[in-house]
């Protein structure tokens, strides 16, 4: 059967090999995927022989989004953009094909949740790679604005005059600075830092969520994570990134085996595993 795999260090946590089986499963594929732990300095190496052993596409992982990018032969678009890639295939041509379907994934569990984009004033916390994977498709779903607010605020603003919304018939203005600068409401809050992982909070305002704003943590845990407890205490509906793992990997299957499974199913067995 075909194989598959993510790349990650550590990667013994991982989720993704149990949601890929799951919708391998479902769909009826013959295939494989194992959590492989690429050593920090060779991921090159790695994704070679992988391939070399027969592998047919890879996702990767912190850390090596950036590096993945590098040994892709031919990226797509939106990879192009976010600078970085999370989803590997090995071409019949033997050359290799990335792309990133992170943003997608969190715009399609967005979607999933009914939540509006369009016309929204939408807030994005964090100016690392992770928020730069998610941009582009945030403007796609037509915002009304969309600010970045990050720690180092020079790495906002530069990140918010990178995307050059303008460029692409967008209408969003695209802004960024610091926390100290936030002001106003917003529909929707999503935190992209890695906070969440040390349990700390940026400093926000309290009345950074509109009447009925939602907050969005690009993070997951069995516990709310701070951010998603700091807004549910202030009335705003909390949405975890659980779908947005699983919607992103059901676009990396899609492009792997062409066939699109129903995250539905799936999102109820990972809740539960949780
Ligand atoms: P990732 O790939 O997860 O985006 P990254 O590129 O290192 O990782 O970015 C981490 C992001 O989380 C950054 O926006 C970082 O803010 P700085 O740019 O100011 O460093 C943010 N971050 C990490 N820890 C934080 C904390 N304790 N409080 C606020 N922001 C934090």
């Amino acid at each position: 059967s075909d194989r598959y795999c993510v790349f990650g260090h550590p990667i013994a946590h991982s989720r993704s090999p149990r949601i890929h089986a799951l919708f391998a499963e479902q769909c009826g594929q013959a295939m494989t995927y194992e959590a492989i732990e690429a050593p920090r300095e060779d991921f090159a190496g790695a994704w070679h022989a992988f391939m070399a052993a027969g592998g047919c596409g890879a996702n990767v992982t912190v850390p090596f989004k950036e590096e993945a990018y590098r040994v892709a032969d031919v990226l797509s678009q939106r990879a192009r953009r976010a600078g970085a890639v999370n989803t590997l295939v090995h071409g019949r041509d033997g050359r290799t094909y990335a792309d990133t379907t992170d943003g997608v994934g969190l715009v399609r569990d967005l979607e999933w949740h009914g939540v509006a984009l369009y016309d929204a004033r939408i807030l994005v916390l964090g100016a690392g790679g992770a928020v730069r994977g998610v941009l582009d498709p945030l403007l796609a779903a037509g915002p009304r604005a969309l600010h970045i607010a990050n720690r180092t605020a020079e790495k906002a603003v530069g990140l918010a005059a990178d995307v050059h919304a303008q460029e692409r018939g967008q209408q969003a203005s695209v802004t960024g600075g610091g926390y100290d600068a936030l002001e106003g409401a917003y529909d929707v809050v999503i935190n992209g830092t890695s906070a969440s992982l040390a349990g700390d909070l940026p400093p926000l305002p309290d009345t950074l969520l509109a009447d009925t704003g939602v907050a969005y943590d690009m993070m997951y845990a069995a516990d709310q994570t701070v951010f998603l407890q700091w807004a549910g205490a202030r009335g705003a509906r909390t949405i975890d990134g659980l779908g947005m793992l699983i919607e992103q990997a059901a676009e990396a299957f899609f492009l792997w085996r062409q066939v699109r499974p129903d995250t539905g199913p799936v999102r109820d067995t990972l809740r539960h595993e949780l």
